[in-house]
């Protein structure tokens, strides 16, 4: 019951993202009658959309072996170059917050992507040498959270980029109940589409809510997870019924009680509610805004009002 059994291994147990699904089933399908390696791919978007599920897929997929690391992870080219030297012909390279990668490392990894060989520089002073790897054909998945945080020569290597969307309610609602299945947990359809509704379009959390609800059935000595305990347990960890938690409504309250709604700067919203700036932007913020709670302008963030509706705020038009 870990996480990883959660994860769908081939395209035909993944749910949703029927379009990047549908293209990548052709690109790859094209490689393997080629007998090359698969086009580098870009996958951009929000945190939990199942990013790495998808890298993993697509490894399983072309058959071949996949190694994942992080951008942070790669501290110096010598990092990459290690890490490119075990892959064999055809295998995938994933890297995660591949907008995190160094410069000196992003640098060393052009010339990989593009032609299969890196020169590095090994030693200090003196005794510092370049050294000249040539690698085999292999396929460099990237994953972040916006497209628009890479640097416009990283981003123009890869043939193949992929926009992850928020799921529909149907789409959670199946992967609910997949879950449950695998959970072997009974869920009723009204349950299931509970916890999608309040999910915020994100295959993790619901997966995360479901096991919460599941704790609360068990407990309660009830056999099968349905809509009223959902309900229940839910309120308890006061995930509302849009899906916003506590750290998505102290950031509407403090930017319509301390800025009146604003607009306000992203650093003076981080700062308020304490936490990292991109957390806000690349975890709290684009579900708001999708959610229509929130609107970027050019001089910061506002509060729409069907925000202060949903937090029971009176609206005066400005
Ligand atoms: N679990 C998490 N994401 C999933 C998806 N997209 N399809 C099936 N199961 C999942």
């Amino acid at each position: 019951e870990h996480e990883s059994s959660l994860r769908p291994q081939m395209f035909a147990q993944y749910i949703g993202q029927k379009k990047i699904k549908d293209e990548l089933q052709v690109y790859i399908k094209a490689a393997c009658q080629r007998q090359e390696a698969l086009d580098h791919v870009l996958l951009y978007g929000p945190p939990g959309l199942g990013k790495t599920t998808l890298a993993i897929i697509i490894a399983n997929e072309l058959k071949v072996s996949i190694k994942t690391t992080s951008g942070p992870a790669i501290e110096r080219p010598g990092d990459l170059v290690a890490l490119l030297n075990e892959l064999e012909a055809g295998d995938v390279l994933f890297i995660d917050e591949i907008h995190r990668l160094p410069k000196v490392v992003e640098e060393v990894l052009y010339s990989a992507m593009e032609d299969f060989y890196v020169d590095i520089v090994i030693g200090q002073g003196p005794t510092a040498h370049p050294v000249h790897f040539t690698l085999p054909p292999f396929t460099l998945i990237g994953a972040t959270t916006r497209a628009g945080l890479l640097s416009a020569p990283l981003r123009d290597r890869f043939g193949i980029v992929a926009h992850m969307n928020y799921y529909t309610e149907d789409e959670l609602s199946k992967i609910v109940e997949r879950s449950a299945d695998i959970f072997q947990t009974l869920i009723s359809l009204s349950g299931a589409h509970e916890i999608a509704r309040r999910s915020r379009g994100t295959p993790r959390i619901a997966n995360r809510l479901l096991k919460r609800v599941r704790d609360f059935a068990e407990v309660a000595h009830q056999k099968k997870v349905d809509e009223q305990i959902v309900q229940y347990a839910l309120n308890l960890l006061q995930v509302d019924d849009h899906g916003l938690d506590e750290t998505d409504r102290k950031m509407l309250k403090i930017m319509i009680e301390l800025y009146n709604g604003g607009p306000v700067g992203v650093n003076t919203i981080a700062a308020n509610i304490g936490e990292e700036i991109e957390t806000v932007t690349e975890m709290i913020e684009p579900y708001l805004m999708q959610s229509g709670f929130i609107k970027r302008t050019p001089r910061g963030r506002v509060v729409t009002q069907a925000a202060y509706e949903h937090l029971g705020l009176p609206y005066i038009r400005k």
